[in-house]
C-alpha cells in the first residue's frame, strides 16, 4: 500500500522556486570567490647591502600580503609563506563610516636585512596597495621604540605618530 500523503508530492511551482533559490545561492557564493581573488603585484629593487629583492604582494578586495625574498638565496614562491626577507600585512576595517581604513596588522624586517630599505619598501607596496583600492587612511599601532624610529622616517612620506594612542603611538597616513 502507498503510504504517500498528498502533501509529500511537491508542486510545480514548489520546486522551480527551489531550482530559483540554488541558483541564486550559486551565483552569490560565485560573485563572493570573485570579490576574493587574488592578484599578485610584484617589484624589486637592489637593498642597500646589494642583495637582488623581490617583494611580492598577494591582493583581496580585502587586503594584502607583501613578503619580501633575497633572489640570489630563494625563489620566489607561488603562495604566501613567512617571507625570507620581510613580511607585512594590512587589512580593511569593517567599520560603519563611510571611510575605508586600512589597518597595518605588521610589518617585519628580518635579521640581516634590516636598515637596508627592504622595510620603507615593503611599506611602499602597501600603499600602493591602499591608493589602488581606495583607501582613505592606514593606521598601526608602534610596537617599540625601533618602530617609532622607522615611523618618524617615513614624516616626509606623508606619515605621523599620534602618540596619545598606546605606549608607543599609533602611525598614520592620510591618502590623498
Ligand atoms: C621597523 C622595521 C620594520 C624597519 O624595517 P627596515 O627594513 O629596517 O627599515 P628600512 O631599512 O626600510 O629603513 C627605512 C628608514 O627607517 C630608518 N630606520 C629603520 N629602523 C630604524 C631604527 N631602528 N632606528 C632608526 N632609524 C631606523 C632607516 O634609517 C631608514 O631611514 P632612511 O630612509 O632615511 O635611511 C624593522 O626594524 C623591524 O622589523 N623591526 C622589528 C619588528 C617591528 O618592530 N615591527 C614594527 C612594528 S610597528
Amino acid at each position: 500500500m502507498d503510504n504517500t500523503k498528498p502533501e509529500d508530492f511537491e508542486q510545480p511551482e514548489q520546486s522551480f522556486q527551489k531550482e530559483a533559490d540554488m541558483a541564486e545561492s550559486r551565483i552569490r557564493a560565485l560573485e563572493r570567490a570573485n570579490s576574493q581573488k587574488t592578484e599578485v603585484v610584484d617589484a624589486t629593487m637592489t637593498d642597500k647591502a646589494g642583495h637582488p629583492v623581490t617583494l611580492r604582494s598577494w591582493e583581496t578586495d580585502s587586503g594584502v600580503m607583501v613578503r619580501a625574498y633575497d633572489t640570489s638565496k630563494v625563489e620566489v614562491p607561488e603562495d604566501p609563506n613567512p617571507g625570507q626577507a620581510g613580511h607585512a600585512e594590512a587589512h580593511f576595517d569593517r567599520s560603519f563610516d563611510a571611510q575605508k581604513r586600512l589597518r597595518l596588522n605588521y610589518i617585519e624586517t628580518n635579521g640581516e636585512y634590516r636598515g637596508t630599505g627592504v622595510g620603507g619598501q615593503m611599506l611602499n607596496q602597501v600603499e600602493q596597495y591602499a591608493q589602488k583600492n581606495g583607501a582613505t587612511e592606514i593606521y598601526g599601532s608602534i610596537e617599540n621604540q625601533d618602530a617609532q624610529d622607522f615611523w618618524k622616517s617615513q614624516a616626509g612620506n606623508g606619515w605621523e605618530i599620534d602618540y596619545s594612542q598606546g605606549f608607543y603611538g599609533h602611525a598614520r597616513k592620510v591618502m590623498s
